[in-house]
């Protein structure tokens, strides 16, 4: 059977951020670019990281209901996670990317990180992250996570000075399937959403809501897809309500 109760958004205490953006600081060093990306403050811009194996997967489903029911203004910018050409981060890239850190990055260095320091600031005129993703041998398939591995950048994304007090967390809602079940304490653990808890935190992102699809190998695509509907009709309607009255 699936769980019927609706999944409410967990919050990243503030301390928590801190701690995850300090540990993060392992370069020590970040990134020194001006970019001013302007947006439209009453204008949600969704960044759809689209893992979904396909247009009828239930991520995929679940993913189209919540936008279609997302009552605000907004831009949606899809990167299809199977489809699109993703900046291919070699080895390359992340010895430039060491040696402009430690301040010892030439030219060549710089034009090589380059593309990826401009998808890395894109994050941040993002005010939600939708993710729909199946669950791969515990955790997220290998393109996902060669997207985050990109755009995580210190001093582009985060930093490890503490948040401005009363700055609120953005959204990340993440609708994942998996064809076992991952009780919370049990002996087979699920490793796809606390990742991505956590990693989206550290990018200011601490509003963590998901949809987990739990036994897509035993539940009837039926039963699996109302539940899924029904949840992404939910956080719709929250995140709408959240971002009006945060721009009114
Ligand atoms: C390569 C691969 C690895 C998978 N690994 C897991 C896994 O570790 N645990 C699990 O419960 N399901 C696993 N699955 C099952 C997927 O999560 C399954 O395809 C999904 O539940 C189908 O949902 P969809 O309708 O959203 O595509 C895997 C599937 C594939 C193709």
């Amino acid at each position: 059977m699936l769980k019927c109760i609706i999944q409410k958004s967990q919050f990243i205490s503030p301390s928590t951020q801190l701690l995850i953006t300090r540990q993060n600081s392992m370069f020590r060093g970040s990134f020194d670019r001006d970019s001013v990306i302007s947006k439209d403050a009453a204008v949600m811009n969704i960044l759809y990281l689209n893992a979904s194996h396909g247009p009828e997967s239930l991520v995929g489903c679940g993913a189209r209901t919540f936008l279609d029911n997302l009552k605000t203004e907004h831009k949606i910018r899809e990167v299809n996670l199977w489809k699109d050409s993703l900046v291919s981060y070699r080895l390359e890239h992340a010895i430039s990317k060491m040696k402009i850190l430690n301040k010892k990055g030439t030219e060549e260095d710089k034009k090589l990180f380059d593309p990826v320091l401009r998808e890395a600031e894109l994050i941040n005129c993002v005010d939600l992250v939708l993710i729909s993703t199946p669950m791969w041998n515990y955790s997220i398939p290998y393109t996902l996570k060669q997207y985050i591995d990109v755009i995580v950048q210190p001093g582009i994304n985060f930093s490890d000075e503490p948040a401005p007090a009363g700055a609120a967390g953005k959204p990340v809602l993440v609708i994942s399937s998996a064809g076992g079940t991952y009780p919370r304490g049990g002996p087979i653990q699920d490793f796809l959403n606390p990742y991505l808890q956590q990693i989206f935190a550290l990018m200011g992102f601490t509003q963590f809501r998901n949809i987990f699809i739990q036994n897509t190998m035993k539940v009837s695509k039926q039963e699996s897809l109302k539940w899924t509907n029904d949840q992404a009709i939910y956080h719709a309607n929250e995140i709408s309500n959240n971002f009006n009255t945060k721009t009114r």
